[in-house]
């Protein structure tokens, strides 16, 4: 059997977005996430003897669309070009989230296709493996968002690099991921980076999404995660604001979306606290909630699923690399 590399990388979720980008997935304004080590994708690379690489799902996963497979493999010969790696190789990927769940895999992607590719061409090359800094920086010239999936549980993205900031204080999250609409999107989050910058609203965004991250860090800090929800309620709105008067404007919400920020509002009145709620590109609504809080919540979204006319299901994940 031919030698063979692999490697895992988490989904991340974002609480203060990277949006507007600019040439080779250079940010317009520091961001921070969480990473979501129960939803990754698998990298496994073998040397294959063949005239070109070539993608094939790992078993039991399912198969990326073409133009998919196309990107991810242009990205490896770009990551092959930059190390003088003339082999070629069975690139083999997969997610343990479904395909249809509609949760972002473009970051566990290329964060675990860089780390195998480093693996496998510091042995080729016989060099040492690049530091963690130099990896994400690789994996976010294929994906953006991607280079915050290399540090956890939480990870700040400030220009050409990632450091995990203090959240000693922070208790232990978990991400509840509403999937309110998992069909493919309209619009993709490429697109989306270059769209916002028509929007009359962009004027002053760096400087609002720079200012949260100083809150948020502040916040984690204090443990304060009255203020993080109010921050990331802030910064949702924010980015989608951009969508809605993009020109021309588009929107990602579905029914569920609004469903479950409506209950996230009547739940903080009942309860007096709600989670850091978040969306991405997308329709999906994140909770995060502390860990010995999950049961509460869990609870909740079952009651509004059992009154709910429009079905909808949820699924979960620890905070974590
Ligand atoms: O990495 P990309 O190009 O898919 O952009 C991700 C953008 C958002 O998910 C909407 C926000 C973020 O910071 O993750």
């Amino acid at each position: 059997m031919s030698k063979a590399w692999e490697a895992s990388a988490p989904a991340n979720i974002a609480l203060i977005k990277y949006m507007g980008k600019n040439p080779g997935n250079a940010a317009t304004n520091a961001s921070l996430s969480l990473a979501l080590k129960d939803f990754r994708t698998s990298v496994r690379l073998e040397c294959s003897g063949d005239d070109s690489d070539r993608w094939d799902p790992l078993p039991g996963s399912t198969p990326l669309r073409r133009e998919s497979t196309e990107k991810f493999l242009r990205f490896f010969a770009q990551l092959k070009n930059e190390f003088s790696i003339k082999e070629n190789f069975l690139v083999m990927s997969g997610n343990n989230f479904p395909a249809d769940a509609g949760i972002a895999s473009s970051a566990s992607s290329y964060a675990a296709l860089t780390q195998a590719a480093m693996l496998a061409f510091s042995e080729i090359k016989k060099i040492k493996t690049p530091d963690i800094n130099s990896q994400a920086a690789l994996s976010r010239l294929g994906s953006g968002s991607s280079c915050r999936s290399f540090l956890g549980p939480w990870c700040v993205w400030d220009e050409n690099k990632i450091y995990a900031p203090d959240s000693s204080a922070m208790p232990e999250l978990m991400d509840i991921v509403v999937i309110a609409n998992a069909d493919s999107k309209k619009v993709s989050s490429s697109e989306a980076h270059q769209r916002v910058r028509s929007s009359p609203l962009f004027n002053g965004r760096v400087e609002r999404a720079n200012l949260r991250l100083q809150k948020s860090l502040l916040a984690m800090q204090k443990a304060d995660l009255n203020s993080l929800a109010q921050i990331a309620w802030e910064e949702l709105w924010d980015m989608h604001s951009l969508f809605h008067t993009s020109v021309p404007p588009f929107f990602y919400f579905a029914p569920t979306t609004l469903l479950i920020l409506r209950a996230v509002e009547d739940w903080r009145d009942e309860i007096g606290h709600m989670p850091i709620t978040t969306i991405d590109a997308g329709p999906n609504v994140h909770l995060l909630v502390p860990a010995k809080e999950y049961s509460l919540w869990n609870e909740r979204l079952e009651k509004l699923a059992a009154k709910s006319k429009t079905p909808f299901s949820w699924m979960h994940s620890h905070a974590g690399i």
